[in-house]
């Protein structure tokens, strides 16, 4: 089932998710739900939250195969890289964010195995990006102060109107 993808200014999209505890049929059915929206929006990410499920868990495919992350936290970070991004929860924007150019990341497959992945360049940011969501945080968090006022304030404007 695809699902509909929360945007911006979406409280869902600015507070912190729970982790996932057991990984029951529903939380594999929302995987399932999540993965085949990924796809059919052409995204390169999708968070929990993004579709309104508050639960520490993403779905990532940067080109070269899918990725279910669970529960992920960022254990290192080295580096650092710019490059233009996008977020299916902010439609048409694109923005140049400073991310890491490495890290290592750790968390639980759909079975429940627990992984750790040293990776870099473009799977680093989208994985960077999926956790900053189950953070509660969104690309604008990661602006210099005043153009995230800025965009924050249109991006207001617009969905009002
Ligand atoms: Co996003």
């Amino acid at each position: 089932m695809i699902l509909n993808i929360k945007t911006y200014p979406d409280k869902v999209l600015t507070k912190k998710t729970k982790p996932v505890g057991e990984i029951n049929a529903e939380i594999k059915k929302l995987i399932d739900d999540m993965v085949e929206t990924l796809y059919a929006k052409r995204g390169a990410g999708l968070a929990a939250n993004q579709v309104g499920e508050p639960k520490r868990m993403a779905v990532v495919d940067d080109g070269q195969g899918l990725l279910v992350l669970i529960n992920p936290e960022i254990t290192k970070k080295k580096g650092e890289t710019v490059m233009a991004e996008g977020c299916l929860s902010f439609p048409g924007l694109q923005l140049e964010i400073k991310r890491p150019e490495k890290i290592e990341v750790e968390y639980l497959d759909k079975n429940g195995q627990r992984k750790k992945l040293k990776t870099q360049d473009l799977l680093a940011r989208v994985i960077c990006h999926e956790v900053d969501h189950l953070d509660g945080k969104t690309m604008l968090d990661r602006l210099p102060l005043l153009k995230r006022l800025r965009l924050k304030r249109e991006l207001k404007r617009k969905k009002r109107s």
